[in-house]
């Protein structure tokens, strides 16, 4: 029997990640759906899926002689907050959220990454921890390293500001077909959003930034452009891949304490706030 507080799993590990202390490194990346935690596993060398339920699936393995795991969050604040707590509970102190999101400014096209520096807290989750006022904001060392790691790679990338929003229809402005459910108030949520100068839409990361750091994480994000909402266009266009592998060379510069003077990292207000290296 466990308590009811912190219930184990059958194999004694934490209860839904069904992992124990020593099992994961101190640096884990974080992709929302099962199947990229396999993705982002490709290039290292070693690999282990050490626990796969529901929505989270844990592998490890080393990348560049480093030792990594990657876990799926699921989508959403509530899993991750979950997989955020269990993870803090085995000892790890870095991650990287790597997903996908939408765009609502002609700063970023479809393929293109961007590290959000901060989010609009629409997530619904984090709200259970601390007030709205509170900020969701990502550590400063990882976003260097992680736009360190895109320079190197070559990725066109930027800095922006997210909005986590908890619902992916009407919540990000999506009409639900003819004759659906539109509220007045879901035609300005992209305007609205642009005007304040929000760059993306997506689920998970102010959660994940906001539960992160109230348990002493470093956290950041990189997150590839999988939809273009002003001109209304959607696919991968090779972003997911990119992302999958800027955030592994952001950890190695992370655990080789590297973290770059030499990147340039104004928040880029200009309408071709793009870094281009290809
Ligand atoms: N994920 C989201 O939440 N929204 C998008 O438009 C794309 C990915």
């Amino acid at each position: 029997m466990t308590g009811a507080n912190a219930p184990k799993a059958a194999n004694d590990g934490v209860y839904h990640l069904q992992l124990k202390p020593g099992d994961v490194p101190g640096y884990v990346i974080l992709p929302g759906a099962p199947e990229r935690a396999t993705l982002i596993a490709k290039r290292w060398t070693g690999v282990r899926e050490l626990a796969s339920y529901r929505e989270f699936k844990t592998v490890t393995g080393e990348y560049d002689g480093m030792k990594l795991a990657a876990t799926s969050t699921g989508i959403g604040g509530p899993s991750s907050e979950i997989c955020l707590h269990e993870l803090n509970v085995l000892g790890v102190h870095t991650c990287i959220r790597v997903g996908t999101t939408g765009s609502i400014t002609p700063r970023f096209d479809l393929g293109d990454l961007i590290i959000p520096v901060a989010c609009v807290r629409r997530d619904g989750t984090s709200t259970s921890y601390v007030g709205p006022e509170f900020p969701a904001f990502a550590d400063t060392q990882v976003v260097l390293a992680l736009a360190q790691a895109c320079e190197k790679l070559g990725f066109r990338y930027g800095l922006g500001l997210a909005c986590t929003v908890g619902s992916f229809y009407i919540g990000q402005g999506r009409p639900l077909g003819e004759g659906g459910y539109w509220p007045s108030f879901a035609e300005r949520i992209i305007p609205d959003l642009r005007q304040a100068r929000v760059t993306n839409l997506e689920m998970e990361t102010a959660a994940q930034y906001v539960v992160g750091y109230l348990h002493g994480m470093r956290m950041g994000a990189v997150l590839s452009v999988i939809a273009n909402r002003p001109l209304n266009r959607w696919g991968d266009e090779g972003g997911e891949e990119k992302a999958c592998l800027a955030a592994c060379e952001a950890m190695k510069i992370l655990e080789q304490g590297q973290t770059p003077g030499s990147v340039s990292l104004r928040f880029n207000t200009s309408r071709e706030g793009v870094r281009a290296n290809a």
